[in-house]
């Protein structure tokens, strides 16, 4: 077997020089180690000093002459097993949200499909300026994960976050991004997120308080797991994780229609959408005018989406989800049993820490296999949609 690879940028910061340990470790762990070094990383490390340590040639320039890397960037994006730029600047945290491409290590990087770990230094003020959050939060939603800067005095003299994490920190979660599992290769995988719109006349909706972020998670957890992944997302301000096809829709027929016409060719259909249960029985073709007195709007029931496919599934494994404020068992094997699912997750969402737009949430997983329900815990939405995936493909792999 080959050896596992990490490609790795390193970039202007004086915690340039704390790369050779990283390299060093990875090295002492079996890791084969491919540098790139930015023009202003080279300002704070010789290329030589990466070399030496890495025992491979060091990238440093996309138009130099003097390796033969400056067309080999792609295959270096391939080779890549792992992405690691540590230490990364504000600059290249910039660059790579914005998707440029103007040297050797912003062009491997969008050509890579590897998972990216991102591993920040800089000044404090810099850090948390809100374009280089922007800039994080961007790239997270894109599915790089983040080792966060530890807090201490800085180079330059202040005091306070942006510290280069801890090197024995930054190896580990490169070896874990490594022992990531590839179980879900050659799956088919539909992902529903977000809420629907109902439309009431040209500039009025019903919607819900979904934000979608429970089923982005599972999506890029399946993707990173090797699957095809096609999201069908309500109006959301996520963007969609790396590796993932979106398809936008906006009204619950619109959801229905998009699940109708790619269930048969999928092998798990995952609803963690919120469509909505009504819609206006009309919508006006002109904004209804305020007339001093109030308005009856008359709905009528849509489409249960899950259910339609539950009703006519094949091999395909159904999940739902089932929001509750209360009696939450008994509601949500109801629903595991109505609309023929193979699992239900059920979370409470009337409390804190679960449910609608927070980050975290826990479930209580019913199957229709039987056996005691599993409880999540309360986890990150990422944590849970690798929780969730494990359970779900158990039971069939
Ligand atoms: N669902 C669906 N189509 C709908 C409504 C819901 O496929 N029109 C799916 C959801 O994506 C979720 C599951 O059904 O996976 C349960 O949704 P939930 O809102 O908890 O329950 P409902 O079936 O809508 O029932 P109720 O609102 O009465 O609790």
């Amino acid at each position: 077997m080959s050896k596992a690879t990490v490609v790795m940028g390193v970039t202007g910061s004086i915690a340039a020089y704390k790369a050779c340990d990283i390299i060093s470790a990875l090295k002492k762990q079996g890791v084969e180690v491919h540098v790139i070094l930015t023009a202003s990383g080279a300002r704070f490390i010789t290329p030589l000093a990466l070399e030496t340590v890495s025992g491979n040639a060091v990238v440093t320039d996309l138009f130099s002459r003097e390796t033969p890397w400056e067309v080999e960037h792609i295959a270096l994006a391939k080779r890549a097993d792992v992405f690691l730029i540590a230490p990364a600047t504000a600059n290249v945290l910039a660059k790579a949200a914005a998707g440029m491409a103007d040297d050797m290590l912003t062009s491997t990087l969008l050509a890579t499909l590897a998972p990216v770990l991102v591993a920040p230094a800089m000044n404090t003020n810099m850090y948390l300026h809100p374009a280089t959050q922007g800039n994080i939060g961007l790239l997270q939603a894109r599915g790089v994960r983040f080792i966060a800067p530890g807090s201490g005095p800085l180079a330059c003299g202040d005091e306070g976050v942006g510290r280069l994490a801890d090197v024995p920190d930054i190896v580990a979660a490169v070896l874990q991004a490594l022992a990531q599992k590839r179980d879900l290769c050659g799956k088919r995988i539909l992902v529903s997120a977000g809420p629907t719109q109902e439309r009431i006349d040209p500039v009025r909706y019903l919607t819900n308080r979904s934000s979608g972020k429970m089923g982005y998670a599972i999506a890029g957890a399946a993707a990173a797991r090797g699957a095809a992944v096609t999201l069908i997302s309500g109006a959301t301000n996520l963007s969609p994780p790396t590796g993932v096809e979106r398809v936008d829709v906006l009204s619950s027929a619109d959801m229905f229609a998009a699940v109708d016409v790619r269930f048969d060719g999928c092998d798990a259909l995952i609803m963690a959408a919120a469509p909505a249960d009504f819609t206006p029985r009309q919508t006006a073709e002109h904004k209804i005018k305020k007339n001093g007195e109030g308005l009856q709007l008359e709905l009528c029931a849509t489409q249960d989406i899950l259910a339609h496919m539950g009703a006519r599934k094949g091999k395909q494994v159904l999940v739902g989800f089932a929001a509750e404020t209360q009696d939450i068992a008994a509601n949500a094997q109801g629903k595991l049993k109505n609309k023929n699912l193979d699992f239900i997750a059920a979370n409470d969402v009337s409390g804190k820490d679960a449910g609608f737009a927070v980050d975290t949430n826990a479930v209580t997983l019913y199957s229709a296999g039987g056996g005691a329900p599993q409880q999540s815990g309360s986890m990150t939405k990422q944590a849970l949609a690798d929780w969730l995936l494990d359970r779900v493909f158990a039971e069939r792999s």
